[in-house]
């Protein structure tokens, strides 16, 4: 046929599934379709943030179980900076901050105290009690309680030290 281009694989160039501007016009509309996916998907995300609704201050510190009784555990030293005492079914979180000028006390499993090394102050472990040397106040006995899910709970709270009453930071 004279005036009909055929290419070498045998193909006619006039003869596309797409043409230009339905090319055009289909990357088009995908362009649109998709900003507009991605936008939904953003204002969605947007409408329900990630964030969690708990008390920052509260935390979970394992079931009573695992604290045998009449102990005296040190687990939660380093993340929170507390004793956890088990006395009978009562939990008790006792700051591990002296009460007199913020030393780090220790346990005293001799003879069953907690013991500053700063000044000497000594404590009763199931209360927290000044039992001699220069506190001015008990330690800093700190809230535990039993959430829904039989987990023990307990709150962090800072209080200032060297004064007579337990005053919250
Ligand atoms: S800081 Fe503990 S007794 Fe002084």
């Amino acid at each position: 046929m004279a005036g009909t281009r055929v290419r070498t694989d045998g193909t006619d160039p006039d003869h596309w599934i797409w043409s230009r501007r339905s090319f055009l016009s289909v990357a088009g509309w995908g362009a649109v379709l998709s900003s507009l996916a991605v936008g939904t998907t953003a204002w969605g995300r947007m409408m329900y943030p990630r964030v969690l609704f708990e008390d920052p201050t509260a935390f979970k510190v394992g079931f009573p179980s695992e604290y045998a009784p009449e102990s005296v555990s040190d687990r939660w030293i380093k993340a929170y900076r507390f004793w956890l005492v088990r006395s009978g079914d009562r939990f008790l979180a006792i700051s591990a901050i002296c009460t007199h000028l913020g030393c780090n006390y220790f346990f005293d499993d001799t003879e069953k105290v907690f013991r500053c090394p700063c000044h000497t102050g000594y404590f009763d472990i199931k209360t927290g009690n000044v039992l001699g040397g220069p506190p001015p106040r008990a330690l800093d006995v700190l809230e535990v309680k039993v959430s829904d899910d039989g987990v023990l709970q307990a709150r962090y709270e800072d209080y200032r030290l060297g004064v007579p009453e337990k005053t919250q930071v």
